[in-house]
């Protein structure tokens, strides 16, 4: 079969009128990066890539080695482009202005660089995130606060997942298709487009060893999917968590699922574990994409108001139904 490439769906796109030769370009520039980086997760242990950077990021993890090299990489491939004003990242505490040495373009861009760290030593998936933004008009120098836009204002969004094959996956707001990394080629090659989430589903996923920190209706939601055929949802559930959020957001676009990080008790002063702008944004608006749902257990994530780049939300997320009937335990709860 002759797939198409990443490079002429997007001409293609801007030949349609749904995205200019500028966001065009920007998709390309963070392919190519996500390229890099696939390598370099690949190189494992050979790379000297494995392991811990012996430093911390802003919200006081430590970083790993590949954290840092995927940062690097993406913040390098983007500098020069001329399509951007600016970048935001995981791992760094503020956002960062194009360099004045390069010409400065109208989009913003946030990224996970490294998405589900704590899985690449132990050689299971692990990703890289990334949301588009507009930056203000007339703004030349952009600082955290013309970031903090609601996900509902993303021009585009994707995710890639370093698993054993190499998948991009993409909306430019008209569907979400994936694209599969020909390693010999080295070019993106269109392999599913259009891509339809189940509405319903029997499968979650959740870090369960968090259970005794939930609140009430999360732990009542949990407790029916839990009592299988014989409970009032009447139907046995299987679980799945790989603890890489790519790769189990990956898993739902596949075949369907819930997939929850919920508010905890652990640390109240962190609503939840998963970051507004560069984890729980993006991958709401791919899933929407993909006819699925997003919500935080009470709101829409794509409505909500950010406030901080590296603020934290609960999320809800994948098969349309099953996000609403966890969200409706929530509502009746208030
Ligand atoms: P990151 O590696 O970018 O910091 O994100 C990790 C996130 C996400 O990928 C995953 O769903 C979650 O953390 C895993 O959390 P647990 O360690 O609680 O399972
Ligand atoms: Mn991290
Ligand atoms: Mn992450
Ligand atoms: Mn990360």
């Amino acid at each position: 079969m002759k797939h198409v490439s990443l490079t002429r769906f997007l001409l293609e796109e801007q030949r349609a009128g749904r995205i200019n030769a500028d966001l065009r370009l920007l998709i390309e520039v963070v392919a190519r990066a996500c390229k890099s980086i696939s390598i370099a997760v690949g190189k494992g242990a050979l790379g000297g890539v494995l392991g811990d950077a012996g430093t911390g990021n802003v919200q006081g993890e430590a970083q790993k080695k590949l954290d840092v090299l995927s940062n690097e990489i993406l913040m390098e491939a983007n500098a020069w482009g001329g399509h951007l004003a600016g970048l935001a990242s995981e791992e760094m505490e503020h956002a960062q202005p194009i360099p004045d040495v390069y010409p400065r373009g109208n989009y913003l861009l946030l990224f996970d660089p490294l998405d589900g760290s704590s899985n690449i030593d132990v050689n299971v998936s692990v990703g890289t995130i990334f949301s588009v933004l507009r930056c203000p008009e007339g703004v030349t120098a952009p600082g955290d606060e013309h970031f903090l836009q609601p996900g509902s204002a993303q021009v585009a969004a994707g995710y890639t997942v370093y698993g054993p094959s190499t998948v991009l996956v993409l909306t430019l707001g008209h569907g979400t298709h994936a694209f599969t990394l020909d390693r010999e080629v080295g070019s993106f090659m269109l392999t599913r487009r259009d891509i339809a989430i189940p509405e319903e589903t029997k499968e979650f996923a959740i870090n369960m060893s968090n259970q005794r920190h939930w609140e009430p209706p999360m732990q009542a939601y949990v407790a029916d999917l839990l009592a299988g055929k014989e409970g009032p949802r009447g139907k046995d559930f299987n679980m799945r968590w790989v603890a890489s959020m790519v790769a189990d957001v990956h898993r739902i676009l596949t075949r369907g699922g819930i997939f929850i990080y919920p508010w905890d008790r652990k640390d109240p002063s962190k609503p939840g574990r998963l970051r507004l702008m560069y984890e729980a944004n993006p991958m709401a608006f791919i899933v929407e994409q993909a006819g699925g749902a997003a919500t935080t257990g009470r709101q829409r994530i794509l409505d909500v108001q950010p406030t901080g780049l590296h603020q934290r939300v609960p999320v809800f997320l994948g098969s349309k139904r099953e996000v609403e009937t966890a969200s409706r335990y929530h509502r009746d709860h208030d």
